[in-house]
């Protein structure tokens, strides 16, 4: 199928990718010239594991089209999916300016029945703002021309977005029209045990309800985790026996200080925000966004009751993404932890293997170490923060003899307490001994 691809954002260009890998050609979309003239070139604007050598592979077998403009991807697909951003407005709610731009452009182009797949995280109801976003400026022009919108949410794991998208547990689809129903059946053939289809308002919901559980997930283990402190239990092993419970299940269940990315925070937030539209409370899910906002400040008071006054004193940070095997630092936990740590006073020496040069274009006074063991070379305390292999799996003896005093917080649970205290360390996980 001849499939267009419109935003080739993190989102776009890992289902372009996977697209293309099943087969498809896909005419990837973007307005951004110098991300278009980069794609051509096989490089990506963000790192994913696999990713740019199976662009580059799509690129030698002709697979992908790339393109500024959206007429001639409009001349070759029937099938226009919008991977647009709908980032947070200052009032918590999805801001749909892109959306909005993506849906005029077609309806000013649309010439011939198209069926047009959102795949963007938008707020319910938008499918048809959208539907008529282009009818107006169909109107305008004073054509009929029969489209669909399709609501196809995207479930996709940074780190692991083309294994999820090769083996998705499930695919959403939000349709209303027989004709675009056979279109996305035919699209996701190899797929066809794994789609539910229903009504476009209910797969906009789904997407939502989806983040916002696993988050409530998060959030309720790090409220356990904060009870497990005091009482002297393991919130691990807690964490392992309520997993096995198959209404429960192990998954999200690994505490910490906080979940960051581009989706949880803002997709609770959006919740939140369509809730009070509608006058309806949601008092777990506003816990659930308060609990995340101050995990960073709980885990702080846990240094500080170790260090006392942080002021003058150096502090090792061992990971800056929101999480490992991605380079993206959106509403990264480290950014928070920066923020309070240098308004206590603290110096700063961090590390990332993928990170580093997105965080120095927020704080470009920090001091950034290219190695794990560079970091904690003289520091008072060593902050684990982003679980990455390189760092879990570092030199930690040497680490003991090169940091100044022996204190190491876990904010991710992610060393052996056992191991690393026989190393000499003083360790300090979440919620566990
Ligand atoms: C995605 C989803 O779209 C969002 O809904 C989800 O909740 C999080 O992930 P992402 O892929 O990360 O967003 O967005 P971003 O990296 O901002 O990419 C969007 C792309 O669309 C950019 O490359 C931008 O240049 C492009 N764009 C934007 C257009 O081509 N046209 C526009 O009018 C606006
Ligand atoms: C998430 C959803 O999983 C995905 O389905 C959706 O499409 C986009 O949002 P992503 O943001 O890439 O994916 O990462 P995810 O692995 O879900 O982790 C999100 C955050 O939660 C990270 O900061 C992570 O460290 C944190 N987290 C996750 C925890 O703190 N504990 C957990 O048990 C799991």
């Amino acid at each position: 199928m001849n499939i267009a691809i419109i935003g080739a954002g993190y989102v776009g260009m890992t289902t372009s990718l996977a697209f293309g890998e099943a087969g498809h050609h896909v005419w990837v979309m973007d307005t951004d010239k110098a991300k278009i003239t980069q794609l051509k070139k096989a490089t990506l604007p963000f790192y994913e594991a696999g990713a740019e050598s199976l662009l580059q592979e799509l690129i030698e077998q002709n697979r992908l089209t790339f393109e500024t403009e959206l007429a001639p991807c409009m001349e070759h697909c029937d099938l226009l999916f919008m991977t647009v951003g709908t980032p947070s407005l200052p009032t918590g709610g999805a801001d749909l300016r892109y959306v909005e731009t993506v849906s005029k452009a077609i309806g000013q182009c649309l010439k011939s029945y198209k069926i047009v797949v959102i795949k963007s995280t938008v707020p319910v109801g938008t499918s048809e703002k959208v539907k008529k976003w282009i009818e107006i400026e169909l109107e305008k022009r004073g054509k009929s021309i029969p489209f669909d919108i399709v609501s196809n949410p995207e479930f996709l794991r940074e780190g692991r977005a083309l294994d999820d998208a090769r083996e998705p547990d499930r695919i959403v689809i939000g349709c209303q029209s027989n004709m675009a129903e056979v279109e996305m059946k035919r699209l996701y053939k190899d797929h066809l045990s794994k789609c539910l289809f229903t009504t476009a308002r209910n797969a906009e919901m789904i997407k939502y309800a989806s983040n916002a559980f696993l988050a409530t997930k998060i959030s309720f283990i790090n409220e356990i985790a904060r009870l497990c402190d005091p009482l002297g239990t393991d919130v691990r092993e807690v964490a392992r026996g309520i997993g096995l419970d198959h209404r429960i299940g192990p998954h999200f269940l690994h505490a910490g200080i906080g979940y960051g990315g581009s989706c949880f925070p803002k997709d609770v937030k959006a919740l939140l925000h369509l809730a009070e539209k509608n006058q309806t409370e949601l008092p777990v899910l506003q816990a659930v966004d308060q609990m995340n906002a101050i995990q960073a400040n709980w885990f702080i008071n846990k240094v500080k009751a170790k260090l006392g006054s942080l002021t003058g004193k150096h502090l090792a940070l061992l990971g800056l993404t929101f999480k490992p095997e991605t380079d993206d630092i959106r509403e990264a936990t480290a950014l928070r932890l920066i923020d309070i740590l240098l308004k206590e006073g603290a110096h700063l020496t961090a590390f990332d293997p993928k990170g580093t040069e997105n965080v120095k274009t927020l704080y470009p006074s920090l001091t950034y170490a290219t190695t794990p063991l560079e970091a904690v070379r003289g520091a008072d305390a060593i902050l684990l923060v982003t679980e990455w292999k390189d760092i879990v799996e570092m030199d930690w003896k040497t680490a003991r003899q090169l940091i100044s005093r022996p204190f190491l917080f876990d904010g991710r649970n992610a060393l052996d307490p056992v191991q690393i205290r026989a190393l000499g360390f003083d360790y300090q996980g979440v919620g566990r001994h």
